[in-house]
């Protein structure tokens, strides 16, 4: 059992991305459980501003620390003690090590800036975590706040039909995920790899393990790097690129 809390000036974008599909299951499973604050109900005057110019000129606006920081206190108080996560581009890299990690604890709390940002001191006295989804700019963190709530989400037990598919999937063991494939068993001229139909479930385990060593040597070189491959592993791969290279007779492999 899961809880998150997400800081956001839009929480109906949030609600929406959580609603359906296996992190909608998840919740109404009592798997997962989301709440939405927002930073605009904590903010002071008839405006009820939550952004200014940032100090020192420049373009777009700055997220201010008063509504912010009575928001979190709000949050906090509401159940217990959990990390408070800031999505940003200047975070460290979201990785399915840390998806793991962040999987098993008993709540989060996700922190969705807007503009240009959130005034620096904020996040110096209230962050204890910033998280990017990638090398990119988005217009807000809600995007990269429903990224996570999806993917710590599916690892809550049960939220999966199958125990096993979480474990089979892409990075879990550092390799990107092998093929699949359903009926037809021959479409056009595209037939299932004759192995899948053989009922031989250690030739179907070689199959997928070799096509996903090969997967990651042609379309990430730097994972396959990083990942630990058994004696086993190795001659599967030496007989893929072998395979490969004899119907692709190009330069650079
Ligand atoms: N907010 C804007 N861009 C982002 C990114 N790439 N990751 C996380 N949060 C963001």
């Amino acid at each position: 059992m899961l809880r998150v809390d997400v800081l956001t000036l839009f929480p109906e974008f949030i609600e929406q991305c959580s609603a359906t599909g296996v992190v909608g299951r998840a919740r109404e499973r009592g798997l997962l459980s989301l709440h939405c604050w927002n930073p605009r109900d904590y903010s002071q005057g008839n405006y009820r501003r939550v952004d200014e110019r940032p100090f020192g000129g420049g373009p777009g606006m700055v997220m201010l620390i008063e509504p912010l920081r009575a928001c979190l206190a709000a949050v906090r108080e509401a159940a217990e003690p959990a990390p408070v996560i800031y999505l940003s581009p200047q975070g460290e890299r979201l990785t399915q090590r840390i998806v793991r990690e962040l999987a098993q604890a008993p709540r989060l709390i996700l922190l969705c800036g807007r503009y240009e940002g959130i005034d620096e001191r904020l996040i110096a006295t209230q962050v204890d975590r910033e998280i990017s989804i990638g090398d990119y700019v988005l217009s807000g963190g809600e995007l990269a706040a429903a990224v996570v709530i999806d993917a710590v989400g599916r690892l809550q037990d049960g939220a999966l039909h199958h125990a096993d598919s979480a474990i089979q999937d892409s990075f879990e063991d550092g390799l990107l995920d092998c093929p699949h494939y359903t009926r037809p068993e021959v479409d056009g001229e595209d037939a299932v790899p004759e192995v899948l139909l053989s009922g031989d479930h250690r030739a179907i385990a070689r199959w997928r393990r070799q096509q996903s060593l090969g997967r990651t040597w042609l379309r990430r070189p730097d994972l396959l790097a990083r990942a630990s491959l058994s004696d086993a592993d190795r001659a599967l791969l030496a007989d893929f690129q072998r395979q490969w290279l004899g119907r692709h007779r190009i330069a650079g492999k």
